[in-house]
């Protein structure tokens, strides 16, 4: 079968002269071909050789007048041209990827260079050279495999998985990603070889996870990551959520699956990754805060706290980045209970305009995540919430809109008093500044710059008093 439409970039014709100049075949393999077939766009092409791929990436380079990056050990070389990437590489016997450990392969067919990649879907090639140039070699199935939604490994799974550890992980992202059922073999092995994974690096495999939250229904990718065991050599932490504990009449929810619902409610709402960390880590203290009390229950008392002093181990374990989206997650997961404590007691101004200070920019998000928090199985429990949830909302409206309290900027400022005062920076200028925030939040006086001049200059004549008092 011959797909020329899928070609239609004049570069793909361009390799394919130059491959019959040097009496070489050439393909393009792997993400590309699965992309066309699925209709995602895709800026990486990865083009295989039955010769040297090095070679054949000088001679693009040269006639393109652009540069080549050679990656002498692995034997691949890149061109960038048109905004697109492109992997020149032999073809090889030997696993593919060029960040495996024993990197010296063997030189072999295009056939023995499919068979040797992590999945069928990602296997297929086309043919650039004049004679095949556009037609689909496809000798594992994949064309089948993408029509039945499937991920399957084109050789034993058990070879293709110990090649490279990551591809179980992977299966488990594309499964995700695409909406796809996992193979019943390639599952099994999965099962079989998953404590391997502990050889592959957690850059590698936090490159993953990311795609796997990214995904439409990221829960999918982490109840595959259980179901074959994964899940413990990965994210040891998030597996210790499930289980539900029974006394009496008392019993939890599951706070694995809870979790999953909401980071599920979070995605069909936001495509912010870091939001969705927020869910996936929004109960990760439950375990450890988890008691019993004959009256009420169970309780997490202080999981939010807890939970989110817990973030920066884990983001320095995952490898995920130590820097404001950190913190960010941090903000979410400590004050995630927030809205919902407000929507369970009688809604006071002072209550919303500390809310509003305390999350600031992110009020937005974090109402989202607290609505996305709201799973209960009984109907008129979250009818009930959901309508004191919106309350909450139009008053948050209504006192944000008079207040300004989400970007708060103090109306009098820490110069201003010291000028008044003739006084350095010390104590008693925080000490003024803050009794005039509390003031403003409490709604002793309006966020207003009058108001608060005459606040500070009461403040400030007591404060200043007292203390050259103390210090005579
Ligand atoms: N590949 C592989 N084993 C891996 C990684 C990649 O066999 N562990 C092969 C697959 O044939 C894959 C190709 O290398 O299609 C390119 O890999 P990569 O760029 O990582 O992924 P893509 O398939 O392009 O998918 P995505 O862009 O979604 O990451």
């Amino acid at each position: 079968m011959k797909f020329p439409e899928a070609l239609e970039n004049p570069i793909f014709k361009i390799i394919g002269r130059l491959a019959d100049r040097s009496g070489v075949q050439a393909y393009v393999i792997g993400g590309f071909v699965r992309d066309y077939f699925l209709q995602r766009p895709c800026t990486d092409i990865d083009v295989v050789v039955a010769g040297s791929g090095i070679e054949l990436a000088e001679k693009l380079a040269k006639a393109l007048q652009t540069r080549v990056t050679v990656f002498k050990t692995f034997g691949t070389a890149m061109v960038q041209a048109g905004g697109m990437e492109i992997e020149l590489v032999g073809a090889r016997k030997e696993s593919y990827r060029p960040d495996s450990r024993k990197p010296e392969v063997q030189a072999g067919s295009l056939e023995d260079d499919q068979l040797r990649r992590d999945f069928t879907i990602n296997a297929m090639a086309f043919g650039l050279n004049a004679d095949n140039f556009a037609v689909l070699v496809d000798p594992f199935g994949g064309m089948q495999d993408l029509d039945d939604l499937i991920i399957r490994t084109p050789c034993d799974p058990d070879t293709t998985f110990s090649d490279d550890p990551l591809r179980m992980i992977r299966a488990i992202r594309f499964a995700t990603q695409l909406g796809f059922d996992i193979d019943p073999d390639t599952f099994d092995a999965i099962v079989r070889n998953r404590e391997r994974i502990r050889i592959v690096s957690q850059e590698r495999i936090t490159t993953e996870l990311n795609k796997i939250m990214r995904s439409p229904v990221p829960s999918m990718g982490w109840e595959l990551l259980d179901q074959t065991g994964l899940l413990e050599w990965v994210f040891l932490k998030l597996s210790r959520l499930q289980g539900v504990e029974r006394r009496g009449k008392h019993a939890h929810k599951d706070n694995f699956y809870h979790t999953l619902k909401v980071l599920d409610n979070v995605a069909l709402e936001s495509d912010n990754l870091w939001l969705r960390w927020a869910a996936l880590l929004h109960d990760i203290a439950k375990p450890q805060t988890k008691a019993y009390d004959p009256k009420q229950g169970w309780t997490f008392h202080g999981h939010e706290v807890l939970g989110s002093k817990m973030v920066p181990a884990i983001f320095r374990e995952l490898k995920l980045p130590l820097n404001e989206k950190m913190k960010y997650v941090q903000k979410l997961v400590f004050l995630h209970l927030r809205p919902i404590a407000l929507v369970e007691e009688t809604v006071t101004d002072s209550a919303v305009r500390r809310l509003l200070f305390d999350a600031g920019k992110d009020i937005e998000d974090l109402m989202l995540l607290c609505r996305a928090d709201i799973t209960s199985g009984i109907e008129s429990k979250v009818r009930r919430y959901l309508r004191n949830f919106a309350l909450v909302r139009d008053k948050m409206k209504q006192i944000e809109e008079k207040d300004r309290i989400r970007n708060f900027q103090p109306p009098v400022t820490g110069e201003m008093i010291m000028e008044h005062y003739h006084i350095p920076p010390c104590r008693e200028v925080g000490m003024i500044k803050e009794r005039i925030k509390e003031a403003i939040l409490e709604g002793e006086i309006e966020n207003d710059f009058q108001q608060a001049w005459q606040l500070m200059v009461k403040t400030g004549d007591a404060i200043l008093n007292r203390t050259s008092l103390e210090n005579q």
